[in-house]
């Protein structure tokens, strides 16, 4: 077990590049292994959800060199993947697991998925649902919700689908069934969630519409591979920023950060909070928008959040929850009823942890009510082995009365292996 103390600091300092952006990683790894001819992946983030996806197509015959800067996959074309010998081990990632679980149900081999003791509590149904509308055939414990999963892969059918939830892993996995499925797949959703397949879908040349609707993707056409430069994770640049507000004297410049709208949730958040964060230099990388982020310590006021938001910003509620409790009055959560599916339960975990350092917060059954207080106290909580619970509470120790110790923190490295060292740079003593 891994612990780790953070002690307040007296300043935010300095310019940090994040790793990259971890939706997009996983996603070039699957697409660049079912295109033809070679895919190249820059910035690819070396967490272990990610690695989990590189092994899986390993494991599926794909060839992927790694020079610890370039990824180099050896496209094997939509039906180049070979039957995998053992369970696929998705390890703490619910992306592994979902969107792997469209891309297999079509193949024509039998696989089965796994993962750590958080993953195999994750709702799954939510993907074999639909799937099997397609004429999937999947299997899972606790009557189809539960991984292990077994899949038989078979032909499948577009569908239309209205998904209930705004998912960007329910739709990517569906969107991956369709370009093998008969005829055309549809997908809607409540809220726009992330787009990166959609883009990505674009970018190798897959046959794709998108629109108000939702969207659409027909079969039949071949993907093409493609050079694809990954942005840094505005997910991991969230820790940074909030710390940059809450520490008094913090000036902090993170270059490079993916600006996707359907992912920048938080700046609108912190922004409506009071936080000064400035975006400069927009650009666009490999289809993805890009920018350099400038955070100055501000003083920070309760919100309330909900609606739309709360989609393009799902990742991030722990460490808001940090800036809320560090803010001027009472910040209002609702309609984040997803935030309990997540790698843990991040309602009743940031409520329980917050509640240990000082701060009054009183949970609902989709979000919580979190009272801002003049400085968070010292103490000791856990991660609930949930690497942005990790993260956010030692963010909260870097402005708080004393020292705050978190346990089981080596779950950061599922996807921020660098946030220690980075913390390091960046922290004025
Ligand atoms: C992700 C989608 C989101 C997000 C997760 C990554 C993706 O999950 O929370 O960290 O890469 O598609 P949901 O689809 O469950 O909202």
């Amino acid at each position: 077990m891994q612990n780790y103390a953070v002690r307040p600091v007296n300043g935010i300092r300095g310019e940090i590049a994040v790793p990259g952006d971890k939706s997009i990683s996983h996603r070039s790894i699957m697409l660049g292994s079912i295109s033809r001819g070679e895919t190249t992946v820059r910035g690819f983030l070396r967490g272990e959800d990610n690695i989990a996806t590189l092994n899986a197509f390993r494991a599926m015959g794909v060839a992927i060199d790694d020079d610890g800067e370039t990824l180099r996959i050896a496209g094997k074309g939509l039906r180049g993947l070979s039957e995998p010998t053992d369970v696929i081990d998705c390890g703490n990632s619910g992306t592994s697991m979902r969107l792997l679980t469209g891309l297999l149900a079509p193949q024509r081999f039998y696989s089965v998925l796994s993962g750590d003791q958080y993953l195999r509590r994750r709702p799954m149904r939510r993907v074999l649902e639909p799937l099997a509308r397609m004429g999937a055939c999947l299997y899972g414990r606790e009557g189809g919700e539960k991984a292990p999963l077994a899949i038989v892969g078979r032909d499948l059918a577009g569908i239309s689908y209205a998904s209930p939830v705004a998912s960007a892993q329910v739709k990517s996995a569906l969107m991956l069934a369709g370009l093998y499925a008969d005829g055309e797949t549809r997908i809607s959703e409540p809220h726009l969630s992330r787009d990166h397949s959609e883009r990505m879908f674009r970018h190798f040349g897959a046959d794709i519409e998108t629109g108000p609707g939702g969207v659409v993707v027909r079969s039949g056409r071949e993907l093409e591979g493609r050079d694809i430069v990954v942005p840094g994770d505005i997910s991991s640049a969230a820790f940074f920023m909030v710390a940059a507000l809450i520490v008094p004297g913090s000036e902090l410049l993170i270059r490079g950060v993916g600006v996707n709208p359907t992912r920048t949730g938080v700046i609108d958040i912190l922004t409506a909070m009071g936080g000064s964060i400035e975006l400069l230099d927009q650009r666009e990388v490999s289809g993805e928008p890009v920018a350099d982020i400038l955070v100055r310590s501000s003083r920070l006021k309760g919100i309330e959040i909900a609606g739309e938001v709360v989609t393009r910003a799902i990742d991030e509620f722990p460490v808001i929850c940090v800036a809320a409790a560090n803010a001027e009055g009472r910040t209002v959560v609702r309609e984040a009823r997803e935030l309990r599916v997540k790698e843990t339960d991040r309602i009743a975990a940031m409520a329980t942890n917050l509640r240990a350092v000082g701060v009054s917060v009183t949970e609902t059954e989709d979000g919580m009510d979190i009272e801002g207080v003049e400085q968070i106290a010292a103490g000791a909580v856990d991660s609930f082995g949930d690497h942005r619970i990790a993260m956010s509470m030692l963010v909260a120790g870097l402005s708080a009365a004393g020292e705050i110790a978190v346990s089981n923190t080596e779950c950061v490295a599922t996807s921020f292996p660098t946030f220690f060292s980075i913390l390091e740079t960046v922290a004025v003593r």
